[in-house]
């Protein structure tokens, strides 16, 4: 077998060769034209010409290579203590059952169908179903506020809404079927139809002619096979964060994001067919996608469907008890829900309880990788903790140890080395095009053509793509990260140049925070930066300045900021403090100093530019930082 080394080179000179080398692993009904069309920079197309069906690839190839009495997906459920377990063969019929339930109401090759469900099997079966009909489908997380879900659909236009009717958090039942019903009463464009799972633990209400229940629709229908589909059409759209309050909509293609995702299986990850794999994230984020669904399916292995959080469902040995009942190989999680085990069982005291003989390796993504939380979690659990790095737009890893060419050195912190296919490197914000020297930081871009699974272009959305992504280093894609290559080749990922954040894992942009405070009518001005947090990596904190006159009480205006964020993008934002100032910290031409304030907070240090419009603000921020708690510890 190659080094790494070598098939790093080699995909880099290469990429063609390689990739198509990969694709033999992939069964196609119509073998492509060319690997990969290079015409139309920043525009590149893999496979192009090809026909396959990702479902055929996830579920019918492997019954029909004898794989059809293994476990092909378990899902295991705390929240409700269930498990249940379909084979490839009944994971196959299932899900051809439901697609030809879509395929009854009309649904067809190219229509959007927009998947709100929370992390049941049925969410990954109406994922499989819609690539089997060849519909594209859009999973928006259960956490958002139907506020966002409008926008969503508005952009993607679903025919169609799959829903449950509820989710179910440790201290709740969320009723989803309301929260379906305000998103499309807000939206201008009305999905036909709503198919709604019913779940016991609350039942909706349907709409007569519009709302179809899961299950009765399914009974009607007739198994459908899986329908070719051209390698460059859209498998799915996943909107993320982007700099403002309207989020992108991040296209997969069916062909190149198959081929990636089963070599990463074999390269980054180490796993073979038949082997149990476990990514407890949620099936809407890009992990869930790809490493719930997705990738160990491509790989004929086995995927857990976990419905339940590391700690409080019960406790936090929960995450042992998955591993050892399921014969887990190889865990995938963010580091934040290492932290919240670790909160509660710092000593590690639960983990004897648990066999983990079957497990080899943990990986984190999602967010950094603090240096504390992998050696807690080296010395607890004596497997090697592997930090990766990767964006919703690449579907799959940039920066790996890439377990299946052997293990390098682990530095702690960094994620060790580009990826096979990815040809990173360090640019200087300043002029976006020099490159900056190892151990210096820089923003951090991938030279084009990215590898196939990245991000083709943005729903309907050409000239966002560039924008976004490919306008300001030429030849270029800019992650939005910044970060340095250290002298042994090392990546350090250090932080975003944009506004995003990471709360536990999840995806969020400090602009549409403010876009939110700034709606409130006693508000004049706002600032939302992310702030430390021990458990969550990062929170939002926002700064309000209010309108000249208002005399109403600081706190009930702060409890109406923090219920508005909630009700306008959802629980998810973690938005929880608002602190009324009398002005924000700007320079001379009117550029709110954020970076400064978040410095104050996280008890950095700091130095106020020379273009502050007037430093006694900073004092001013201090204070009230201070009176709310900030630094933390101090
Ligand atoms: N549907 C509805 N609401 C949801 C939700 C969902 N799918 N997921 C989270 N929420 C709600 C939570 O109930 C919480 O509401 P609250 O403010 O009423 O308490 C809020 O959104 C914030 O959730 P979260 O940030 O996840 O915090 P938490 O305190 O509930 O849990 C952790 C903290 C660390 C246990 C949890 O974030 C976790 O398990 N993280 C694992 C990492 C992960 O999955 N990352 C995803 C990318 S890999
Ligand atoms: P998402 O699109 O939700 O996967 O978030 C992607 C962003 O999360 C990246 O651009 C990084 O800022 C951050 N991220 C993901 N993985 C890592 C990692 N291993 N180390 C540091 N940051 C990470």
């Amino acid at each position: 077998m190659a080094s790494y080394e070598e098939d790093y080179e080699r995909s880099l000179q290469d990429p063609e060769a390689f990739w198509a080398a990969a694709a033999q692993e992939i069964s196609w009904s119509k073998p492509w034209d060319r690997v990969l069309n290079a015409d139309n920079p920043p525009f590149y197309r893999w496979f192009e010409g090809a026909e396959m069906n990702t479902c055929y690839n996830c579920l019918d190839r492997h019954v029909e290579d004898g794989r059809g009495d293994q476990d092909a997906l378990i899902y295991d459920s705390p929240m409700t203590g269930q498990v249940k377990k379909y084979t490839y063969r009944e994971l196959t019929d299932t899900v051809a059952q439901f697609a030809g339930a879509l395929a009854g109401l009309g649904i067809t090759k190219g229509d959007r169908v927009l998947i709100y469900m929370p992390m049941v099997p049925e969410t990954a079966i109406a994922m499989l179903a819609c690539a089997r009909i060849g519909a594209i489908h859009s999973v928006v997380f259960g956490g958002f506020a139907p506020k966002e879900l409008a926008t969503r659909i508005d952009d993607a236009k679903p025919v169609a809404i799959i829903a449950a009717s509820c989710g179910l958090e440790p201290n709740r039942t969320i009723a989803y079927k309301p929260l379906i019903d305000e998103a499309i009463e807000m939206s201008t464009h009305k999905p036909a139809n709503c198919i709604v799972l019913q779940r016991p633990e609350c039942e909706a209400d349907l709409i007569a002619g519009r709302d179809h229940d899961w299950r009765a629709l399914e009974a009607d229908a007739e198994p459908t096979p899986c329908v070719p589909v051209a390698a460059t059409d859209p498998l799915y759209i996943l909107y993320t964060s982007g700099t403002t309050g309207v989020p992108k909509g991040v296209v997969r293609d069916n062909g190149g994001h198959a081929v990636a995702l089963r070599w990463s299986m074999k390269y980054v990850y180490d796993i073979d067919p038949g082997e149990v794999f476990w990514a407890a994230s949620d099936v809407g984020w890009v992990v869930g996608h790809s490493y719930i669904v997705y990738a160990p399916l491509l790989h004929g292995c086995t995927t857990i469907l976990f419905e339940g959080k590391p700690v409080g469902t019960p406790d936090a040995g929960t995450f042992w008890r998955v591993i050892q009942d399921h014969k887990v190989k190889a865990l995938f999680t963010a580091p934040t829900a290492f932290r919240a085990i670790r909160q509660q069982d710092p000593e590690g005291k639960l983990i004897p309880n648990y066999d983990l003989s079957n497990f080899v390796t943990l990986f984190l993504a999602g967010e950094r990788a603090d240096p504390d939380t992998i050696s807690w979690a080296q010395d607890q659990l004596k497997v090697p903790v592997i930090d990766h790095w990767w964006q919703t737009e690449t579907g799959w890893a940039i920066g790996a140890n890439c377990m299946g060419y052997g293990m390098k050195p682990v530095k702690l912190g960094s994620p060790t080395y580009p990826v096979p296919g990815y040809d990173i490197r360090i640019i200087k914000e300043e002029d976006g095009k020099t490159e900056m020297k190892r151990g210096e930081i820089g923003v951090i871009a991938v030279k084009l053509p990215l590898p196939p699974g990245s991000l083709p272009t943005l729903w309907q959305n050409d000239e966002g793509f560039v924008r976004a992504y490919m306008a300001d280093i030429p030849g270029y894609y800019k992650t939005g990260d910044a970060g340095y290559v250290d002298e042994d080749g090392y990546l350090f990922i250090m932080a975003r140049t944009d506004d995003i954040i990471n709360v536990a894992g999840h995806r969020l942009s400090t602009g549409g925070m403010e876009e939110v405070l700034a709606g409130h009518r006693d508000v004049a001005e706002c600032a939302v930066m992310g702030v430390q947090d021990g458990l969550k990596g990062q929170i939002p904190l926002g700064f309000v300045v209010l309108n000249a006159g208002v005399n109403r009480a600081d706190d009930d205006i702060q409890k109406e900021l923090v219920a508005l964020v909630r009700e306008k993008i959802g629980p998810v934002a973690a938005f929880k403090l608002a602190l009324v100032v009398k002005r924000l910290p700007k320079t001379r031409s009117g550029k709110i100093l954020r970076g400064v304030m978040r410095k104050i907070a996280d008890g950095e240090e700091y130095k106020a530019p020379a273009t502050i419009d007037d430093p006694e603000v900073l004092t001013e921020i201090t204070e009230a930082l201070s009176k709310a708690g900030y630094p933390a510890g101090s």
